[in-house]
């Protein structure tokens, strides 16, 4: 296997496997990713998209046996050494079903900002400004940022949860079918 990700692909795995329990849902996986593409996974439901997705910024550490290996940009993530936090910075993911927290559509974006760093107003403001309308939400959602995100329509839910995401300029984007409430 090729471990030189810094060229190629951004994500690898070899021989990976994930068991709920005594479930084996993904036997032996081995894939390259490519970096800066766009990599569709296609398949019937229950054959564990969502679970290969989920194993990759280890979502379900406490619920699935792992074996084989996932390399993130060169770094294999399954190792004690790595920082999870800092791994979902890079591996942002969008859910099947939209998770927006029970706070005000800003803070949505804004918390991880800070999170992560970003001090100064003026950037965190323009870098929610700015995701927002990434994903034409912001002229829904201008006048009524501080309005809690749970009272939005579940496609615009959804698509808050991808501005949160791509936020943070993350270097992989999961996307667990992030449309399906979503007009063309
Ligand atoms: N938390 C869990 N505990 C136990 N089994 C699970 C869990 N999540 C998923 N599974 C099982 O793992 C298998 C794969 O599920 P997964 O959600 O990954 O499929 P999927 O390809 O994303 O399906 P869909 O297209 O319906 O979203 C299914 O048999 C499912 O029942
Ligand atoms: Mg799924």
């Amino acid at each position: 296997m090729n471990n030189n990700l810094d060229t190629l692909y951004i994500l690898q795995t070899s021989e990976l496997s994930v068991s709920y329990g005594k479930t084996k849902v993904l036997k032996d996986i081995s894939i390259d990713i490519y970096q800066n593409k766009i990599t569709s996974l296609i398949g019937c439901s229950g054959s564990g998209k969502t679970t290969f997705l989920r194993s990759i910024n280890r979502i379900d550490d406490n619920i699935t046996t792992v074996s084989g290996k996932i390399y993130f940009a060169g770094l294999e993530i399954n190792n004690p050494k790595i920082n999870v936090y800092e791994l979902r910075k890079n591996v942002g993911m969008v859910f099947q079903q939209p998770n927006v927290f029970a706070k005000s559509i800003y803070e949505n974006i804004a918390y991880a900002l800070r999170y992560h760093g970003m001090s100064d107003k003026d950037e965190v403001y323009e870098t929610v400004e700015k995701s927002l309308k990434q994903t034409s939400l912001w002229d829904e959602v201008k006048n009524n940022l501080a309005k809690c995100a749970l009272e939005l329509s579940g496609g615009q839910q959804q698509r808050l949860c991808i501005s949160r995401a791509i936020a943070l300029k993350p270097k992989l984007l999961l996307l667990d079918e992030p449309t399906s409430a979503l007009d063309p």
